[in-house]
């Protein structure tokens, strides 16, 4: 790491793959590190992914995500340069939104504005994409505003689907491109940033 080194913090509420293939990524590479990982569930798989790795991690309920007075300066002793959502299931608040413009990344498993909104995450979404008899879907890497799924689209990328694809089939096809692309596509935005 260098004095130049920009500080991710990823917010994660499940398993945390895409957290590892970040860190992983970011382990060989000083231009970010990954500083704290933040989760909603205090068994999420996500905890043992930072503790192999060495990073910290907070453990926050619904109430004190909402506490900006609480949250801010606990973030903020991390000197984060990026929050970096994946697979985090609540909704970030506007407060959050206001203290880090621009700032905040998430990735989502569908090709968006389609399957995006409350309720469209995990198999939800692959299960309408099959529903919908879909020839394609992938993730969608965007930034946050306050509602779910909708601030400005920084990259898509997408799979041919086969009609005997199953959701998991499905699922495991988007999440195979959100680890291959999600650290690449925070690379070119802080690099983007930079200039
Ligand atoms: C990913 O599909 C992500 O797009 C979605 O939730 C899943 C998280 O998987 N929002 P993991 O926790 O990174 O393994």
């Amino acid at each position: 790491m260098t004095s130049t080194t920009k500080r991710l913090i990823i917010f994660a509420s499940g398993g945390g793959s895409n957290a590892e293939a970040i860190i992983n990524y970011f382990s060989e590479n000083d231009l970010a590190e990954v500083v704290l990982i933040v989760t909603n569930k205090k068994e999420a798989g996500v905890l043992q992914r930072a503790d192999k790795h060495n990073i910290p991690t907070l453990v926050i309920n619904k109430k004190a995500l909402g506490r900006k007075e609480y949250l801010l300066p606990a973030l903020a002793a991390y000197k984060p340069d990026l929050l970096i959502l994946a697979g985090f299931l609540l909704l970030i608040p506007a407060h959050l939104v206001e203290a880090y413009p621009e700032a905040i990344l998430n990735i989502h498993p569908a090709l968006l504005p389609k399957y995006g909104g409350k309720g469209m995450y995990g198999h939800h979404v692959h299960q309408a994409v099959f529903d919908n008899n879909e020839k394609a879907s992938g993730p969608t890497i965007h930034l946050v505003n306050t509602q779910y799924d909708e601030g400005q689209i920084l990259f898509q990328t997408e799979v041919a689907l086969d009609p005997m694809d199953t959701p998991d089939i499905i699922a495991q096809k988007v999440l195979a491109l959100e680890h291959s692309h999600y650290p690449q596509v925070i690379e070119q935005y802080l690099l983007d940033r930079l200039t």
